[in-house]
């Protein structure tokens, strides 16, 4: 038996045992690619995520949300750091994270290419973009590489509360004036459909679905995923008294899940290839924090050379 043979037995035995794949074992060069392209893309999410939020930092109508809202955009940045430490151990740099998504080749989630318009949407960012980053990482607790597996538990914690801060604010703008409440449903208008389309194209047109749960490294299909956070989320806008705008929507007793209408597949897929009404703004922000960064990058660096020197 050769060393590849050896490696390949090992690999398909531990997803057959449901143990975790750890950076010194052999896998699949397919296996390696389709992690560092999810990691890679679900890190850049959490970055850029954070400028969307931000933009109300300064606008927040209280000391307390504004306090919130800086330790939540701060986790994001948490989460990132997470996420590009867990692709790293499979070989890629951060600088060449960094490069291929300046230059457009690595993507990012679909949804943080519109824009905060009230500080409504930032109640929906929590309530409905961190809600449905939740349904979907959940499964990812399970993925069958460890390093990645093992960051989500924690990221999954903190989008908890991420969740939950945002529904507050929805529940206390619909408590509120009439101006307020229209405030609320003006934002659900607004971020419903996008939030469905963070759940990726149907199964049938998904490119990756069926090798990456072969692979155990998505456990539950996009379909599936989006339904459950329909079937969670429905409820939720009926407590605040707020009207889901779909009019397809309605309970199906026979399936015991909602029907829903068609997502705009021309929408999503114009953002995903960057055409969406935030595009271009968040990469030239992005990469201008990069390029303004990078007089830390350089400090850091030479303080852990002459760190290195001094212990030679
Ligand atoms: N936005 C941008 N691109 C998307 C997308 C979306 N919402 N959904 C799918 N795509 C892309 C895929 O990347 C793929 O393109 P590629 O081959 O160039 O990479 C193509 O559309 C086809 O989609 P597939 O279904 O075949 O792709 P996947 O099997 O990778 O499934 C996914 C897509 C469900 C998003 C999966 O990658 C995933 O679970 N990723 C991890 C979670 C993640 O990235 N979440 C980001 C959400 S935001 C967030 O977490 C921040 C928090 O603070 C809210």
């Amino acid at each position: 038996m050769t060393d590849r043979h050896r490696g390949e037995a090992r690999f398909e035995a531990l997803l057959a045992a449901e143990e975790k794949v750890e950076p010194p074992d052999w896998m699949p060069d397919g296996y390696r690619k389709t992690l560092i392209r999810q990691i890679a893309q679900h890190a850049h999410s959490e970055v850029i995520g954070m400028q969307p939020e931000a933009n109300w930092i300064s606008r927040a109508p209280t000391l307390k949300r504004k306090a919130i809202l800086m330790a939540k955009v701060q986790d994001e940045a948490g989460h990132g750091l997470y996420l590009y430490s867990a692709a790293e151990t499979l070989g890629i740099t951060r600088d060449e994270m960094m490069r291929l998504l300046h230059e457009g080749k690595h993507k990012y989630s679909s949804i943080f290419n519109y824009p905060t318009l009230s500080w409504a949407d930032i109640g929906c960012i929590g309530w409905l973009v961190d809600g449905a980053a939740i349904t979907n990482q959940v499964m990812l607790t399970r993925c069958s590489y460890g390093p990645y597996a093992r960051g989500m538990v924690r990221i999954c914690k903190e989008e908890s509360f991420h969740q939950r801060q945002g529904f507050e604010i929805m529940a206390t703008l619909s408590r509120g004036t009439p101006a307020q409440r229209q405030m609320a449903q003006d934002g659900l208008d607004r971020w419903w459909w996008p939030s469905l389309m963070m759940f990726g194209p149907h199964d049938s047109a998904s490119t990756h679905s069926r090798q990456s749960m072969e692979w155990k490294i998505k456990r539950v299909s996009n379909d599936d995923l989006r339904q459950q956070f329909v079937d969670m989320t429905v409820p939720q806008a009926e407590y605040l008294g707020l009207a889901i705008p779909d009019p397809d929507l309605r309970w199906n007793a026979e399936r015991g899940h909602y029907d829903f209408g068609e997502i705009d597949w021309d929408e999503f897929w114009a953002v995903v290839k960057g055409n969406g009404p935030m595009n271009r703004e968040r990469i030239a922000h992005k990469r201008a924090a990069w390029e303004d960064g990078a007089w830390v990058r350089e400090a850091a660096a030479a303080y852990a050379a002459r760190r290195r020197d001094a212990v030679a």
